[in-house]
């Protein structure tokens, strides 16, 4: 059997104002990870995969799938780069830890698991840059327009500056530190708050970039916080981020609790990751960690909490 794995990703600073080329800082979260496993299915006829999702009740051929299916489409791109037309069949089984819809990059890190397995599968690699590629055409299926934060990050496993078609360059973090992930519960609709934000961008262009503006001038103060370990720093940084997540209009009311609740606890920092309308919201604990958080943020109705360590 053959298998490859990708992790999930938070955002640290800037989403949203990504889409518009404004810079934003990503971080992979290894603790939670997409699997692929692939073995052959000897007795169906050649060329046909299957696709077995235990955890969506999902076994279906991918010529039974929509053409636009995110799961076939990383198939089928994957096998036009390798150029593989006739193959016998196999099955593709998909194991995620990832919450689904929460801001953690799952669908992305499906796919690139998918693109790796399947090249591996047939004794081949694909060069990380055509992985990132095949994962960003698939990343427009699920989400129209994405900026392609997600698949990069996940794509290169590391932690990332990135600005839409100018940079992707990994960012220094002098010291590790721990950040709490809090689920609302809710799931977060991506391409709804990406298109909410564009409508209300559309109406005011000007105002919205001059909030875009103060974002990625805030993830360029975050990149330096970073740099220099001023934990302090990078816990008001995220306070101003969120406010301007709330400009936006993507933060809602279970995010705000749950944010809320968390820098009345002593937590340094918090704001959404992702999209927003629900989602995560992360918290930059102090040091040591203070488990109070995570049960004051449980009580305040969490749906999960995972502590995770972000290290260079
Ligand atoms: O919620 P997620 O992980 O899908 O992140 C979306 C991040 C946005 O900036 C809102 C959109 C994007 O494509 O960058």
């Amino acid at each position: 059997m053959i298998s490859a794995c990708a992790p999930g990703k938070i955002i640290l600073f800037g989403e949203h104002a990504v889409v518009y080329n404004r810079p934003a800082l990503a971080v992979p979260v290894n603790g939670l990870k997409a699997c692929v496993h692939i073995e052959p299915s000897p007795g169906d006829l050649d060329g046909t995969i299957w696709i077995n999702a235990p955890a969506l009740g999902l076994r279906k051929s991918i010529n039974a799938m929509a053409v636009d299916n995110p799961l076939a489409q990383s198939c089928r791109l994957t096998l036009e780069l390798l150029q593989k037309r006739t193959f016998p069949s196999f099955e593709i089984t998909i194991k995620s830890s990832i919450p689904t819809a929460s801001g953690m990059g799952s669908g992305a890190a499906v796919t690139i698991a998918i693109i790796r397995a399947v090249a591996r599968y047939f004794d081949s690699m694909i060069a990380d840059k055509d992985v990132n590629n095949i994962a960003f055409e698939v990343e427009k299926i699920y989400h129209g327009t994405p900026s392609g934060i997600d698949n990069t990050v996940i794509t290169y496993n590391r932690p990332v500056f990135f600005i839409r078609d100018i940079t992707m360059e990994p960012f220094s973090i002098k010291q590790p530190f721990n950040l709490l992930i809090a689920d609302t519960g809710v799931h977060s609709p991506t391409a709804e708050a990406v298109t909410r934000v564009r409508e209300s961008w559309e109406q005011d262009r000007d105002k919205f970039e001059k909030l875009f503006d103060c974002i990625g001038d805030i993830t360029t103060s975050a990149r330096a916080a970073l740099a220099n370990g001023n934990m302090d720093e990078l816990g008001l940084l995220m306070e101003k981020n969120q406010k301007l997540l709330e400009a936006l209009g993507v933060s809602a009311p279970e995010n705000n609790r749950l944010i809320k609740t968390a820098l009345d606890a002593g937590a340094l920092g918090a704001k959404i990751s992702g999209a927003g309308l629900g989602g995560n919201v992360i918290v930059l604990t102090q040091k040591p960690h203070n488990p109070q958080l995570k049960i004051a943020l449980m009580e305040a109705g969490a749906a999960a909490c995972y502590l995770t360590e972000v290290s260079p």
